[in-house]
């Protein structure tokens, strides 16, 4: 099952023509202030990380690219388990949408792969990351400085931890 609908989206495999949507997220500044690159500067840099996505391998990554009505405005899933990643286009927060899919895409990696728990390491500063991911349920486990550098700048992170229902 390579695709999830969920109330107002459909979750479903990365493929190369989502380049442009995909560009359009990860080269805006608002959408990357906290992500783990800077904004991409050329869709080369988007079709690098496009094609890691879509050769990541299925025992080890779960990744969606999110669709709202027909139109990709974002990813949630697993590049890698247990680590959840999440990006939605700003002009798309705000709605519900990360929430509804993340939500969808964390039932089923508990249902699919047997993890204790899954996992998020967010910048501090992230007050919408962190405020989603506590609302899915998340805890903080640790904290940690300077643990990756954005161009000039050092960035700390927060490590939150979800456990598999009981
Ligand atoms: C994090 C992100 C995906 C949230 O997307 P969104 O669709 O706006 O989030 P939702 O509308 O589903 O919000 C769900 C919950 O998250 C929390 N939340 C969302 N935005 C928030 C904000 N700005 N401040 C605090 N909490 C926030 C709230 O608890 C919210 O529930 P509520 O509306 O009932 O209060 C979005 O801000 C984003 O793409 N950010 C940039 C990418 C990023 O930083 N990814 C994480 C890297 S670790």
């Amino acid at each position: 099952m390579d695709e999830i609908l969920t109330r107002r989206l459909r979750l479903r495999r990365a493929q190369p023509s989502d380049l442009d949507a995909l560009h359009a997220v990860l080269s805006h500044p608002t959408a990357t202030r906290y992500w783990s690159t800077l904004p991409h500067a050329t869709p080369g840099q988007t079709q690098a990380w496009l094609a890691a996505m879509i050769a990541a391998p299925s025992e080890s990554s779960d990744d969606f690219v999110v669709e709202l009505e027909g139109r990709v405005i974002g990813k949630a899933g697993f590049y890698r388990l247990p680590e959840i990643g999440f990006i939605l286009h700003p002009d798309h927060w705000g709605r519900g949408l990360a929430l509804e899919a993340a939500s969808a895409v964390i039932a089923r990696a508990f249902a699919r792969f047997e993890a204790p728990e899954l996992t998020a390491d967010v910048d501090p500063r992230n007050q919408a990351s962190l405020g989603l991911l506590t609302r899915l349920g998340f805890h903080e486990t640790g904290r940690a400085e300077r643990t990756f550098q954005l161009g000039d700048e050092w960035c700390d992170s927060v490590y939150l931890a979800l456990k598999r229902p009981a």
